[in-house]
């Protein structure tokens, strides 16, 4: 095995170069490796200075994950960097790529920072349920103030180079990394001294704004503990000397570390990752066609959301509408989305310009004879998106990949009227489509693997986080919320009102509840779809009318004032009109209202959602258990903190999932237990050692 740190000489400056691809993180071996080599520099009296760099892509970007579940090893980042920091010679940090976490804490030690014009730097640790445990928390703040510290550390953010040197954390931007990091150390040995974080003082600060924000950090997190517990370290840097902050801050990594949160975050940072590879049934390593022009058909919200993410992402986009008002409609929201990034400094006027510049409109779909790639984001018929694949078919090239944005229609029925129906899947993004991370890769029966690979490759470059679902009636996410929201109605009529089961799911840490929720996307959507499916609705399944009602007195949400809630004034009020319709329903049911008390809500949703998830899967929907919870955590909500649904359900106990279910299941053919649920109770198996 290759060596995983070596020290080259330059003269009397040592270059310790850390190679542990991919990302060099820092695994008990490495740390062991490094320490040594630290330790040899330091003895080693020809030397008067060190670089600290990498090979590869990136400077350390962190711990290894792999390694978080076994006992910490023989060495930890904080002896590395206690020995770094308190060395006889000057160590600079020369950083490229990603320098995170324990890397960033290694960089903070050293006595000067060099980095690359591309790098990024950040103590991302709380992403994953943890926090620094190295002195990144008491380090930190001592460079750049407590209040840019605070900010860092909670929100987990990656800062680039040239806002890390404006904030004071780097000494120097520089092409010529190495060598100017092996120029900085010489200077630093000739002139005999050299600055040492720890012994800076932190600047002062406001207290009481220093509390405010960390409050709102508290507030924000709904639930999850390591942004605040990172937040409440860098207060000890205020308070404390260096030695207690860093006493404490290890201590509490430690606690963090072996929590049911880490375990989850970790559980999520996997999975994202799994679910974006093919499953393993595919054919080995299919090629990627290349993509560069993309057509968008239909320029309303979804429209228009997706191109304004295509221009970000770098793509040419030509945008079909059928007539004059409709692309202008669809010009004025695209460039409003532009106009905000200008006003909140997140794009320059030029950068806007540039994107612009990538688009145009046309009426005519003969536009799309050059395009690689077509997204249809017209209406939710499936005649009228039938139509648009026929009309396409033969003005498109045959190797252009037809993708529909549609959130429930069959895809076949779509591949069904082109040629090479191979090239045809759906794109199913979430709304608004330039935000929303999530991305639904719809697989069609004949959609091949080379056109998969292709969307899984679109979907990186969009920065999105793709899952691949089949084709069923709402994909995997939108099945999935069909069923819990149901179940929410039907507590409702058992003798909940809306505003309740809203708090215990917001208690529960979801974004927001789902009456919330309805009122903010519109109720006039769902009570067409209801409309829509009366005819062929299942006469035996629980069916609650309230949402009609509301409707049928023009209460469509936030958009005309009232929905589930009264908005007149501006806040979600509880509307007692609601509440009457709310106990009409359980009396036209026969129902004796109940106390729902929050556990119940909670168990209830959650069985719903991993039953549902258990049906998906055993028809081949979903690919993996951990897919369906990265679409429910980046699409819909889920307090990320808890890992998903089935992850969550692996902690509670299939068992116990599955007696709910057995309650549920009075309330009609949709909540009958799913036979892999059966299943994996009665084998005993976890819903994990399905993540292949
Ligand atoms: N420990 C172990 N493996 C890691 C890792 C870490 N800290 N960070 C990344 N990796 C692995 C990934 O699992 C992935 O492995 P795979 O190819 O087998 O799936 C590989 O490195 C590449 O990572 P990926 O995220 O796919 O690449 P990217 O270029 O999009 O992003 C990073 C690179 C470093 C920005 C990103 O991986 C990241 O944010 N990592 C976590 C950093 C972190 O939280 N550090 C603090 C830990 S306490």
């Amino acid at each position: 095995m290759q060596a995983m740190v070596k020290i080259e000489r330059h003269g009397d400056l040592a270059v310790i170069e850390v190679d542990n691809p991919p990302v060099n993180a820092l695994s008990n071996a490495l740390r062991q490796d490094l320490l040594a080599a630290v330790k040899a520099v330091i003895a080693d009296g020809h030397l008067r200075g060190a670089v600290l760099a990498c090979a590869g892509r990136s400077f350390i970007a962190g711990a290894d994950i792999r390694e978080f579940d076994q006992p910490p090893g023989a060495v930890i980042t904080l002896d590395i960097c206690a020995a770094i920091e308190g060395a006889s010679k000057p160590f600079v940090a020369a950083l490229h790529g990603t320098a995170l976490g324990g890397g960033f804490e290694l960089a903070l030690a050293c006595h000067a920072r060099i980095m690359a014009p591309d790098g990024r730097v950040g103590l991302p640790e709380s992403r994953i349920g943890m926090m620094p445990g190295a002195g990144g928390t008491q380090r930190l703040p001592r460079l750049v103030g407590a209040m840019a510290a605070l900010e860092m550390v909670s929100s987990g953010r990656h800062v680039a180079a040239a806002e890390a040197l404006k904030l004071g954390v780097l000494d120097e931007i520089a092409t010529d990394l190495r060598k100017a990091a092996l120029v900085r150390a010489g200077a630093l040995a000739d002139a005999g001294h050299w600055p040492v974080t720890s012994a800076r003082d932190v600047a002062p600060v406001d207290r009481a704004a220093f509390d405010a924000a960390l409050g709102v950090i508290r507030k924000r997190a709904r639930g999850a503990i390591a942004p605040v517990a990172a937040g409440e370290a860098i207060g000890w840097a205020l308070d404390l000397p260096f030695a207690e902050g860093v006493a404490r801050e290890r201590a509490r990594a430690v606690e963090l570390r072996g929590s049911p949160q880490c375990r989850a975050l970790r559980h999520i940072f996997h999975a994202d990752r799994r679910a974006a590879r093919l499953p393993a049934s595919s054919a080995q390593a299919p090629g990627v066609w290349p993509i560069k022009q993309v057509g968008v058909i239909g320029g309303g919200t979804m429209g228009s959301g997706i191109t304004i993410a295509l221009l970000e992402a770098g793509y040419k986009v030509t945008m079909v509408e059928t007539d004059l008002n409709r692309a202008a409609a669809a010009e004025a929201r695209i460039r409003a989305v532009h106009a905000r990034h200008i006003g909140t400094g997140r794009l320059a006027p030029t950068e806007v310009e540039e994107r612009l510049r990538r688009l145009t409109y046309s009426y005519r779909m003969e536009r799309l004879a050059d395009a690689d790639l077509v997204i249809e984001a017209i209406i939710e018929e499936m005649p009228a998106k039938q139509a648009v694949f026929r009309a396409l078919s033969p003005i498109v090239r045959r190797d252009c990949i037809l993708a529909s944005n549609t959130s429930r229609l069959d895809i076949n029925q779509l591949a069904d009227q082109v040629d090479a129906p191979e090239r045809v899947l759906g794109l199913h993004f979430f709304s608004p489509a330039h935000v929303m991370r999530l991305l639904e890769i719809v697989r069609a029966d004949r959609t091949s693997a080379e056109v998969l690979s292709t969307a899984l490759s679109v979907a990186a470059r969009l920065r999105k986080q793709p899952i691949i679902a089949g084709v069923c009636d709402g994909f995997i996410g939108n099945r999935i919320l069909g069923r819990w929201w149901a179940q929410c109605d039907f507590m409702l009529e058992d003798g909940a009102f809306p505003e309740a089961i809203d708090q215990a799911l917001e208690a529960y840490g979801f974004a927001m509840g789902p009456y919330a929720v309805a009122d903010l996307a519109g109720l006039d959507i769902a009570w067409a779809g209801r409309k829509a499916n009366a005819a062929t609705r299942n006469p035996n399944a629980r069916d609650v009318k309230i949402v009609d009602w509301l409707c049928e007195q023009g209460r469509f949400g936030q958009k005309t004032g009232k929905g589930w809630y009264d908005h007149t004034g501006g806040k979600r009020a509880v509307d007692p009109l609601v509440h009457g319709l709310v106990e009409r329903a359980s009396a036209e049911r026969g129902t004796v209202r109940r106390q729902i008390a929050p556990e119940e809500t909670v168990a209830r949703v959650l069985a719903a959602m991993v039953n549902e998830g258990c049906k998906l899967l055993a028809e081949g929907i979903a690919v993996r258990p951990s897919d369906i919870d990265v679409a429910l955590v980046h699409g819909y909500g889920y307090p990320a903190w808890r890992g998903g649904p089935m992850h969550e359900a692996d902690g509670i106990g299939l068992d116990k999932i599955l007696a709910t279910v057995k309650i549920m299941q009075q309330d009609g053919p949709d909540f009958l237990p799913a036979a892999l649920l059966e299943d994996l109770v009665a084998t005993g198996r976890s819903l994990a050692s399905l993540n292949t």
